[in-house]
């Protein structure tokens, strides 16, 4: 689902999820494993202050494993504990609640302490659109937890969904805007799907999403669509290269126009739906060691 973020919206969004915190134990902050940085939301640490949090990178099925462990790390020196998940297969969602245990050791000490009864962990779901924030409740519910209206605007009546024995979450999630003021970022949340490709044409998504993988899986793109020759990494920086790969792809795919020209709008439209679905293996686009994308 597209929103159209304007002021307005933003500083709603904010003030419900600021309300939400209070009510709360743990923030469940979802990010895409492939783009942790790329789906922050720029104001997240802002808002959620000193709540106790744990970062959940999910779709980690999509993504490189080894670089989904670096974010881990990357996390966890920034006193962030991070869990990287598959909210459709239910990969390590068992995880969340002995971890959220962990993270809110004080406080449930406190509680036992006071002689107070033991009780759930409240959570509150926070993320970008399509990060996987439905997928990933309904899951932890264990059925389809109704339409809960993904947008800025709508405000329903809070509700507790049982999430297992020990953990409830508020059935309406977080939902806060990417970071769209960047460029690159921008590329990156469309490469992955997050945002509409209205916004950028399909073509430059695609050259951006080529352009990367000759740089760091130039073997997988081989691979996938039976290159004549693997491009070097440094091949990347050059626009006739990437462009010529790009139409070699098409030409394998039938992607072709009257008089046999290579079809880019199609050629592009396969090359995303591969990266996406998992096609060309797990990919990252992310990795901290190189600040991002580079
Ligand atoms: P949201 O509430 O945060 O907006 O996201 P939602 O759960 O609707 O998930 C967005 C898309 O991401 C869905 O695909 C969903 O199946 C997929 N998804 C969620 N978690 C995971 C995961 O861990 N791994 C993978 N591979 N996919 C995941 P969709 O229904 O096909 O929607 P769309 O891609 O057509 O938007």
């Amino acid at each position: 689902m597209t929103i159209q973020w304007f002021p307005g919206h933003m500083a709603k969004a904010r003030r419900q999820i600021e309300e939400k915190l209070k009510l709360i134990d743990l923030a469940i902050e979802l990010l895409d494993a492939r783009i942790p940085l790329s789906s922050r939301n720029p104001m997240i640490d802002e808002m959620i202050k000193r709540k106790p949090r744990l970062v959940l990178l999910n779709k980690c099925d999509l993504a490189d494993p080894a670089v989904t462990g670096e974010w881990t790390d990357y996390f966890a020196e920034r006193g962030l504990r991070a869990l990287s998940v598959d909210s459709l297969s239910g990969y390590n969602v068992n995880a969340i609640l002995p971890l959220g245990q962990q993270i809110l050791a004080e406080q449930i000490e406190k509680r036992r302490n006071k002689g107070l009864k033991p009780r759930a962990i409240r959570g509150l779901i926070i993320g970008i659109p399509n990060v996987g924030k439905s997928t990933l409740i309904n899951r932890l519910a264990g059925r389809k937890i109704a339409e809960t209206g993904d947008r800025p605007g709508v405000t329903k009546g809070q509700q507790w969904i049982k999430a297992g024995a020990g953990l409830e979450l508020l059935d309406t999630p977080g939902v806060l805007w990417p970071k769209f003021e960047d460029q690159e970022v921008g590329v990156r949340l469309a490469i992955t799907g997050a945002v509409k490709e209205e916004i950028l044409s399909v073509v430059d998504i695609a050259f951006a999403a080529v352009q990367y993988l000759i740089r760091r899986y130039g073997t997988a793109l081989g691979e996938r669509y039976s290159l004549a020759r693997v491009p070097a990494p440094e091949e990347a920086a050059d626009r006739g290269t990437v462009v010529a790969i790009m139409e070699e792809i098409g030409r394998a795919r039938g992607c072709l126009k009257s008089g046999g020209v290579v079809d880019l709008d199609k050629a592009s439209s396969v090359i995303l739906r591969d990266l996406r679905s998992g096609k060309l293996g797990k990919i990252s686009l992310e990795r901290p060691s190189d600040g991002g994308f580079a």
